[in-house]
């Protein structure tokens, strides 16, 4: 048997509609969007337009232009971070963000462009917005957090994070790769200046999509200059979006199958979504409780909002038993630090990191027993003492 429960890195399987999408692009229309007038390339270009309207209506965007896309979140942190923050800026962020937030800020600020404060963080992974508030300086210009954490099930208050800094006049960017597709998301409301998302993750779309939403009054420079499709007699890059931000061929054969997975959540629905997960979840999370040698971390059972549990044991190193858990059941998890050493530092389980299942859409309760009863034989027979 193969259990995946590791959809917090990537989700799999992908709606079978995703594949179909993915291949007949392929098969029967594989033109270049916006570059050429042919039949091909003008149905290339009406689905990665459609796609762009889809990803405006999800996140309640200004306007589809406003829709970036881009080969993942970590890509489209960098475009955001390098092409909005200026000389002198000082950028406030959080213990719980991903190294793709620290390591494009930590550059600018050894670049000596910005000075950052990076906040702490509860052992629940939530931040105090009475800390936030005390952070700002009057040359504070971005805030930037996570919304869903990748290491344990928490979301942010994104929303009153957004009033905060609107009423300071400070942009807030948020970090929306484990949540998008998943919670519902609205910048207006939400008062997010930059938004920006992965395609492969909850949106159940292929690797090497991704995206930035930006609102109508924030600019954004131009990072990659080149081919757009646009004002091709100009030897200048266009300065509209989304082609300001989108020079060379688009990943069309992504943008196809991300299309496929907004359009299957929008079938399933957000609610049946967020109740399949949070049943199996919680299911999960009740079977775990049995095992003693185990510590959970995160809010725990029905609190948990995002579908990832994260566990230690004084007993193995997390990776011993996610290697067992692999090789001898094959089922498939992820362990250590997962990208996040300041979170885990926060949680107080840096170095080692931990071990983390995460369910997705196509998860079942089968799987979650096949799991929890794997997990029991190898504590109760040591077998990671041999791996
Ligand atoms: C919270 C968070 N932000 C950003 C990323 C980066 O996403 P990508 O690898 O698609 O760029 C991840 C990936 O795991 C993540 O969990």
């Amino acid at each position: 048997m193969q259990v995946y429960l590791d959809n917090t890195a990537t989700s799999w399987p992908k709606p079978h509609t995703v594949v179909d999408a993915i291949s007949d692009y392929l098969s029967n229309y594989g033109g270049s969007p916006g570059r050429s007038g042919h039949a091909f390339a003008l149905k290339a270009a009406r689905i990665v337009f459609e796609t762009r309207e889809l990803l405006a209506e999800y996140f309640n965007a200004d306007s589809s232009d406003r829709v970036i896309f881009t080969s993942n979140a970590t890509n489209a942190s960098n475009i955001a971070f390098k092409g909005i923050l200026k000389k002198g800026d000082h950028v406030i962020t959080s213990h719980m963000e991903h190294n793709s937030t620290i390591r494009p800020l930590r550059h600018l600020e050894q670049q000596g462009i910005i000075e950052l404060t990076i906040i702490d963080c509860d052992q629940n992974g939530n931040i105090d917005l009475d800390i936030l508030k005390s952070s700002f300086k009057p040359n504070t210009r971005l805030v930037s957090t996570i919304h869903g954490s990748n290491i344990i099930g928490i979301a942010l208050p994104i929303e009153k994070i957004g009033a905060l800094c609107k009423s300071k006049n400070i942009l807030y960017h948020v970090d929306a790769a484990q949540t998008a597709g998943f919670l519902p998301i609205d910048v207006q409301k939400d008062n997010i200046d930059i938004l920006t998302f992965t395609g492969h993750k909850k949106l159940l779309g292929p690797s090497g999509t991704g995206g930035i939403v930006i609102r109508k009054n924030i600019d954004i420079d131009t990072l990659i200059h080149g081919g757009s499709g646009s004002k091709s007699e100009s030897e200048t890059h266009p300065d509209f979006y989304p082609d300001k931000l989108e020079a060379g061929t688009p990943n069309t054969v992504g943008i196809t199958g991300l299309k496929a997975g907004i359009e299957f959540i929008f079938k399933q629905g957000q609610q049946k979504i967020i109740n399949h997960s949070q049943q199996i979840t919680d299911y999960f999370l009740d079977s775990l409780s049995e095992i003693q040698e185990l510590n959970l971390h995160g809010p725990g059972k029905g609190k948990n909002i995002l579908p990832v549990i994260s566990v230690t044991s004084d007993l193995f190193p997390p990776d011993k038993l996610a290697s067992v858990l692999d090789k001898k059941y094959g089922i498939m998890t992820r362990s250590g630090l997962m990208c996040s050493p300041l979170g885990h530092k926060a949680l107080g389980t840096f170095p080692k990191g931990t071990l983390r299942f995460s369910p997705g859409f196509f998860t079942t309760k089968k799987d979650i027993d096949y799991t929890s009863e794997s997990l029991k034989r190898i504590i109760t027979n040591k077998e990671y003492e041999n791996s």
